[in-house]
């Protein structure tokens, strides 16, 4: 398959290029001044163990500590409603919802009253639906009914579209978040069967080919985090050529990873891949935790972070991905977020975490942020290229505020889950 494709894609993307005209672009928002802590770390954490169906055991306790934000940035504009009522949400092909919080929820619901709300008395395009929502987040769930209305992405207009009005909002998770509900790029799989947003805008013809693909930009700006292109490629962001690797099963955006190497230690061999941008982080298997922290003398903390001494990040190894026959490269610079201490310390937190129950390698914003992606609906298969040196600029990712004295590691890590049956969309 290799060598064909190498050949025809660039001809077919320069042909393409000059055919399309002008590609739809959106811009993707990226949201850097929220207080950052590695409690939202944490955070980000259990909205992963939901999303991914993991029992997260430390869901209760983290939910406690979170009270900010948690560190997913990247958000575009979505409109609802006649007239439009205009929401920030979080783009993540790691989900398949789209959902935004409701006038109808109760006047408890913090997080709820802080963020825009879609009140459907107010569109005169809105459709009753009034099927319950539920997805449960540790100790709390997002939960509340379905409505149709006509949603307006960026000037597309899809109508009919399906979505959840949030009544509930799980525990802190949601709080002071700069985004106000989420839009699921994933696969409508794993949305209960609601058409998803870009299904929609498949089937409504708005795009003339079923692919977006995606910028993230590690350098960008609340003006400029990236952007998504719907309906095509644009040859300008990258260079080289896309590597495509079939999507392994239509739900999440999952594939194989031909190998993860860091020095000598091959970390995958053949892995579940799937791309996340609803995720900063890198979330691998307990055993590739286990090998990468030992390679970079990382200590855990009994929670499935690890941390490394700063002063030793330029000796670092490179990480290499090897996806559909190339290598892409994280340095120590990609993969350690700098967290501040109270005490003014800086503490270095390895990208690589652990979620217990995860037997797939989740590749957040730090490997998407490194690459172009293009999410080929239509043909069921993801592509990856590197990104024109001009491109992005890279400088450590992010400066946490670093909440609480560093506690002693209170949950060893269970082993005892290695080998138990995968969750119910990976079998
Ligand atoms: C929803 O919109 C209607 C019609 O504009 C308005 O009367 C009502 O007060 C709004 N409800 C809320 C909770 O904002
Ligand atoms: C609500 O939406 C779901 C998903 O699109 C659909 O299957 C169901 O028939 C709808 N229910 C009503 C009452 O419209
Ligand atoms: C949206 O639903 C309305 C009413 O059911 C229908 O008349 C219209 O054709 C639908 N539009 C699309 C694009 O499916
Ligand atoms: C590994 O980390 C431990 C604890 O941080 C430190 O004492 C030791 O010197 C480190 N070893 C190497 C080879 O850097
Ligand atoms: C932390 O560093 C800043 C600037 O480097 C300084 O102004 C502040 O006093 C320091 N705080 C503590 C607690 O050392
Ligand atoms: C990178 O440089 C090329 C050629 O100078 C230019 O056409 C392109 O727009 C630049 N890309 C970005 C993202 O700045
Ligand atoms: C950021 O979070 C820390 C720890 O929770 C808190 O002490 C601080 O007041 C927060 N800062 C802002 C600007 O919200």
């Amino acid at each position: 398959m290799q060598v064909g494709h190498l050949l025809i894609i660039p001809l077919f993307l320069l042909l393409l290029g000059h055919s399309m005209g002008q590609l739809k672009r959106t811009p993707i928002a990226r949201q850097v001044n929220q207080n950052k802590t590695h409690a939202n770390v944490k955070a980000e954490k259990i909205v992963l163990a939901a999303k991914y169906f993991l029992v997260d055991k430390q869901a209760s306790q983290r939910t406690q500590m979170v009270a900010n934000g948690f560190n997913l940035e990247y958000t575009i504009r979505v409109c609802i409603g006649t007239p439009p009522q205009c929401f920030n949400l979080q783009f993540d092909t790691g989900s398949s919802d789209l959902w935004v919080p409701s006038s109808k929820c109760a006047s408890t619901n913090e997080a709820c009253q802080e963020h825009n709300k879609y009140n459907s008395s107010a569109s005169s395009s809105y459709v009753e639906n009034g099927s319950g929502f539920s997805l449960q987040y540790g100790s709390g769930s997002l939960s509340g009914f379905l409505s149709t209305d006509t949603v307006n992405i960026d000037g597309m207009v899809i109508e009919n579209q399906t979505f959840v009005e949030a009544v509930e909002e799980p525990g802190l998770a949601f709080v002071d978040t700069t985004f106000d509900g989420i839009v699921g790029m994933g696969f409508g799989s794993i949305s209960g069967g609601v058409a998803t947003p870009f299904d929609n805008i498949i089937k409504q013809g708005l795009v003339e080919r079923a692919v977006f693909s995606v910028n993230l930009r590690r350098d960008g700006t609340s003006q400029s985090g990236g952007e998504v292109i719907w309906g095509g490629i644009d040859p300008s962001i990258y260079r080289g050529c896309i590597n495509y690797v079939p999507v392994s099963m239509p739900a999440y955006w999952q594939f194989t990873a031909n190998s993860v190497k860091v020095r000598d230690i091959l970390l995958c061999n053949g892995c579940q891949a799937i791309a996340d941008t609803g995720t900063s982080l890198i979330v691998v298997p307990l055993r590739a935790y286990i090998a990468i922290n030992i390679v970079l003398n990382a200590t855990d903390n009994g929670e499935g972070e690890a941390f490394v001494d700063c002063s030793r990040l330029s000796r670092l190894p490179n990480v290499n991905l090897n996806i559909g026959g190339s290598t892409y490269t994280l340095a120590p610079k990609d993969y350690i977020y700098e967290l501040q201490a109270d005490n003014n310390q800086t503490l270095c937190l390895s990208g690589f975490s652990y979620l217990e129950g995860n037997l797939l390698w989740i590749l957040g914003d730090i490997f998407l942020g490194k690459v172009y992606t293009v999410f080929d609906v239509g043909q069921e298969r993801i592509g990856f290229a590197k990104l024109k040196r001009n491109s992005t600029y890279r400088r450590y990712p992010h400066t946490y505020t670093y909440a609480n004295a560093r506690e002693p590691s209170r949950y060893g890590i269970d082993y005892s889950f290695y080998g138990h049956e995968y969750p119910r969309y990976f079998t």
